[in-house]
């Protein structure tokens, strides 16, 4: 095959119902081979410097460009895609999936240490077996993840199972697969023939927090800690899903630790992170128990400041060959073992349950006690989730109470201390009106939650607004609880879409706001009206549809104006939608009041769309555009709101100065009008492939 550029072709290409002319460049087959070649290193170096060492040298978006690329060749060069291909991290559900696999060798578990003086007769032991006074130890931390075996042959990712009963775990390959810290492709020559690392997947604090926070919202039950959450990622059946969890891995240990030509424990693992595999690198070589009880030490204070979970210390025995020497029980080896943390569990005394009105009008009772240091911080209040949980635990105000953070962050109460109960703990009734507006409680029969049905409920509103504006969503920075208050008690407020109509002197009402401030506040809301769709679209607090699932839904329906219009029909044809979310979307779109405030928020220009950015450049600059009639589904605001963020200017009529009149569906007089002066018309699929929409 020469390796000259060959030609030039052009082909139609299908893509969610819209019609791309798209120029391909179809090179040579070598020149294609090498290029793929250069990309695979290339992202397996960037993957690595970002997911095994914590320390990127390029940015997301130049990664995502390398990463394009590869998959446009792979997409022309069929014949050149491998399984250790960056591309195949993520694929369909094999028929593999949980099938037994047995170990190379058994899985062991360890033996617990729960005190210093365990610790101390676990060396005593070490020690007085091996005849010596002194021995080395290598101190790593406990990760509490979900143990896994992960196979190379030849230096290529095959395999992964759980580990199961230690001799036969199930097939997990594809979901460890989309582990990015899991090389495809191990570094260095001479490697084992065949080789079964261990070690533990994990998912990180601030993942767990986010999966919960989602399940919440879609009204599922709660993982109770990052491991839980991890093991249910790893038993997804569709590996998509898992990628989704950003599961990672620390790897410590081998079926066979000699087969890298090593001696010791500490030498393993740094061999194992010249192979490009993730090692926790918070360990420690001591030689004196008095290491392990300052190691041990040390991390019992600092592991809150660590963005994943860990339950312990691992104390194994450095040299190798005295770990043959000290050998295994059935169930554990004798040269190792866990000192784990005590548990991180307070009492306190419950002084109040309150309820909270959320933003779905939900009812959520949360106990307030008195304040306890936990896991390296004060805590004063824990939601109790609903009434049946309350029951479940007999909860009561006055009593003593077990409490602790799930996954190291999130303040639980986790059992009433019943011998210390006196007769006096009083039990706690839902109140049957909304403590904030008085309107009805219901609960429906099946349902855990109780809501306020007073849809223009105080609470529902502030709470729709902060959500509206928070972190996760439109992001409008100095738009916290108080500004919030403050601009609904003034009635400078209503709904989310009164926000892009306050003028600077309406922002100067607000308490301590000065010039500068309120400027600050006006340019932070002017900026939000950019955000992404997803953005908007988990912005606007429809129930069951979370940041996730927002995304999920822009990128199907690019629009707004689509998205409203969609039927339960095709909302169930979008992966991960069920009918849960598909009602609740439509039954949002019904509502005469939410679509007036999409309306408002479109006329101030707030971005409806998401195709736009992507095209990236201002296709309309500088020209002008009238909208007659609906178009797709668009109301005529928001397609004039697509034409100003595409940099075109929108008038109200049509005029000389007019470049193009826009008629969708039902065009008024102004069609005619456009006639008389010659002006250059539009049908609503010309304007949209013009838009770069369709
Ligand atoms: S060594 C024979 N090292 O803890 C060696 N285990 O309670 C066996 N774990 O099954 C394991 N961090 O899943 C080892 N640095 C570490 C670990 C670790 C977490 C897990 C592992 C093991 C469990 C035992």
């Amino acid at each position: 095959m020469s390796s000259v550029h060959s030609l030039t072709r052009t082909r139609l290409h299908q893509y969610n119902g819209a019609i791309y002319l798209r120029e391909v460049i179809r090179i040579g087959l070598n020149t294609a081979r090498k290029r793929i070649s250069k990309l695979r290193d290339l992202l397996n170096y960037h993957s690595y410097r970002y997911y095994v060492l914590d320390a990127p040298e390029i940015s997301d978006a130049e990664y995502d460009e390398l990463m394009r690329e590869l998959v446009e060749l792979e997409r022309e060069y069929h014949e050149l895609i491998t399984p250790d291909s960056p591309t195949q991290r993520v694929g369909a559900p094999p028929a593999e999936a949980f099938t037994p696999v047995k170990h190379r060798g058994r899985m062991l578990s360890l033996d617990n240490a729960f005190s210093y003086d365990e610790l101390a007769a676990f060396y005593q032991r070490v020690t007085g077996s091996l005849g010596m006074d002194e021995v080395d130890l290598v101190c790593e931390l406990k990760v509490d993840g979900v143990a896994v075996a992960v196979t190379f042959e030849n230096g290529a990712f095959i395999r992964a199972a759980t580990r199961g009963d230690g001799v036969t775990g199930e097939d997990v390959t594809a979901n460890v697969k989309t582990i990015r810290s899991v090389p495809l492709r191990l570094k260095g020559n001479n490697l084992p023939p065949v080789f079964e690392l261990r070690g533990e997947a994990f998912l990180s604090k601030a993942k767990f927090a986010e999966i919960n926070r989602e399940r919440e919202e879609n009204e599922l039950s709660l993982f109770a800690n990052p491991r839980n959450a991890a093991a249910g990622s790893l038993r997804q059946k569709d590996p998509k899903q898992t990628a989704k969890r950003a599961l990672d891995i620390f790897i410590f240990s081998a079926h066979d630790t000699t087969l890298l030509g090593v001696q010791a424990q500490w030498e393993f693992l740094a061999k194992l992170r010249e192979l490009g595999l993730k090692v926790n690198p918070n360990i420690k070589k001591v030689s004196s128990i008095e290491g392990v009880f300052a190691f041990c030490e040390e991390w019992a204070e600092k592991r809150h400041t660590l963005p994943y979970e860990i339950d312990g210390v691992v104390v194994k025995v450095d040299s190798i060959a005295f770990q043959a020497r000290l050998g295994e029980t059935s169930k554990a080896p004798r040269w190792a073992i866990a000192y784990k943390f005590p548990a991180e569990q307070v009492t306190s005394v419950i002084r109040q349950i309150s309820v909270r009105v959320g933003r779905t009008g939900a009812l959520t009772p949360t106990a307030f006690f008195d304040p306890v240091r936990i896991a390296g911080s004060t805590v004063t209040a824990a939601t109790l989730h609903n009434e049946d949980e309350i029951r479940r635990k007999d909860v009561r105000v006055g009593d003593a109470v077990l409490v602790q953070k799930a996954g190291d962050v999130i303040p639980e109460v986790v059992a009433v201390v019943k011998s210390k109960r006196t007769g006096a703990e009083r039990e706690f009734i839902m109140p049957t009106t909304c403590p904030v507006c008085g309107g009805s409680v219901v609960r429906i029969p099946g349902e855990a939650v109780a809501r306020c049905t007073n849809i223009a409920c105080p609470a529902v509103t502030f709470e729709r607004i902060l959500h509206f504006a928070g972190r996760g969503a439109m992001d409008i920075e100095g738009m916290g609880e108080s500004v919030v208050r403050q601009l609904l008690e003034k009635n400078l407020i209503k709904d989310v879409s009164d926000i892009y109509y306050l003028d600077k002197t309406a922002l100067l009402e607000i308490e301590h706001f000065a010039d500068k401030a309120a400027e600050n506040l006006f340019g932070a809301i002017e900026s939000s009206k950019t955000r992404s769709l997803a953005k908007l679209v988990f912005g606007l607090g429809i129930r069951h549809v979370g940041a996730h699932v927002a995304e999920v839904l822009a990128d199907r329906f690019h629009s707004i104006g689509v998205l409203k219009k969609a039927t339960v029909e095709e909302l169930l044809q979008v992966e991960e939608v069920g009918p849960k979310i598909a009602e609740s979307v439509v039954d949002f779109f019904r509502e005469e009041r939410n679509l007036e405030v999409i309306e408002k928020l479109a006329s101030a220009g707030v971005r409806m769309e998401e195709r736009a950015e992507a095209v990236g450049a201002k296709v309309f600059e500088g020209l002008t555009f009238v909208v007659t009639g609906t178009i797709a589904g668009m109301t005529r605001e928001e397609v004039e709101s697509l034409i100003k963020r595409l940099g075109g200017r929108a008038s109200g009529s049509v005029s000389v100065k007019t470049d193009y009149l826009v008629a969708g569906e039902k065009p008024g007089g102004k069609l005619e009008k456009a006639g008389e002066l010659g002006i250059k018309v539009l049908t609503g699929a010309e304007f949209l492939r013009m838009a770069g929409m369709a």
